[in-house]
């Protein structure tokens, strides 16, 4: 029996993967991995709204032939505040008109001496990082999911991490929040998949940010953490342009609910 039939789209490779033109959301994009995919999706001709607690530096230079869709417009807003989602949201659609793709990055791992007391820095602890991990995606997810229902088309990213699905040491906040925000993609992606909204988890391994610069620095946990990675090597911001452009493009138009490891092999080695 013949089954549905695809939905009209582009077949060349190249057009499979163009996002030129297409109005990408990027949150803490002012360094680190937000920073890089903003930088990608630019370079790759859409138009990037950088949203960041901190003012946005300039975005890097792009090749002379790549197509560019203009200055980012750049939202300097913290995501916990009140309504800051819908505000952002808002500015979106004003300045484009639409919304293609939200990249729900900007996340916390804050220390903590005893995060298991009964202390306030504890409870500080725990209450911003589910707030800026969770909470603040959730809304922008929300806001984002309703535009892009109405549109027919969308595509969500949700940043999540190692510690959504394996235990880590001293950190329980960080891991629960990023934990849920792994279902919550699974949640989104099934209550607005008829619409034409994907949602997907991008789970980066140990990527050298200011996040974990300190691990990295150290000899001792640098080799530790090395020592799962089968491609031999720390992850770069960077390495997640290339999956986030796939997840965003008409080349993942079939792909929804995922994870979608970027890990140096971390979670599928064995010995
Ligand atoms: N680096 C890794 O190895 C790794 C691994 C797995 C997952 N991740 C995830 O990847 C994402 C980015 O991490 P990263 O390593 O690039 O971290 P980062 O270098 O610390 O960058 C995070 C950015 O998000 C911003 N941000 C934090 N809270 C915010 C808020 N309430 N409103 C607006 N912006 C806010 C930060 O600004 P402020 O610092 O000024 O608040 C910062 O610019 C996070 O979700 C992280 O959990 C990272």
């Amino acid at each position: 029996m013949a089954g549905a039939s695809a939905p009209e789209g582009p077949s060349t490779t190249s057009a499979l993967f163009d996002v030129t033109g297409r109005v990408v959301i990027v949150t803490g994009a002012a360094r680190g991995n937000g920073a890089a995919i903003a930088a990608g999706f630019a370079a790759a001709g859409a138009h990037v709204v950088r949203v960041d607690r901190i003012d946005l530096p300039p975005l890097p230079p792009v090749e002379e032939q790549a197509p560019v869709a203009g200055p980012p417009l750049d939202l300097t807003v913290d995501l916990v505040e009140g309504r800051s989602a819908s505000g952002v949201l808002e500015a979106t659609l004003d300045s484009f008109g639409r919304l293609d793709v939200l990249v729900n990055n900007a996340g916390v791992s804050l220390a903590c001496d005893d995060p298991y007391a009964d202390s306030p820095d504890a409870e500080a602890v725990w209450d911003r990082t589910l707030a800026v991990n969770l909470e603040a995606a959730w809304r922008l997810a929300r806001g984002a999911a309703r535009i892009m229902a109405g549109q027919g088309s969308g595509s969500i990213i949700n940043v999540t991490s190692l510690g959504a699905v394996r235990g880590f040491p001293g950190n329980p906040s960080y891991q629960a929040s990023k934990a849920a925000l792994r279902q919550l993609t699974l949640a989104l992606a099934r209550d607005f998949g008829k619409q034409g909204v994907r949602v997907n988890n991008l789970c980066p391994g140990y990527i050298h940010t200011a996040m974990t610069d300190a691990s990295f620095r150290d000899p001792q946990k640098h080799a530790e953490r090395l020592s799962h990675m089968m491609l031999d090597r720390w992850g770069m911001s960077e390495d997640l342009v290339g999956p986030c452009l796939f997840l965003a493009s008409d080349a993942a138009r079939y792909v929804t609910g995922i994870d979608l490891p970027v890990d140096g092999g971390w979670l599928a080695r064995g010995l």
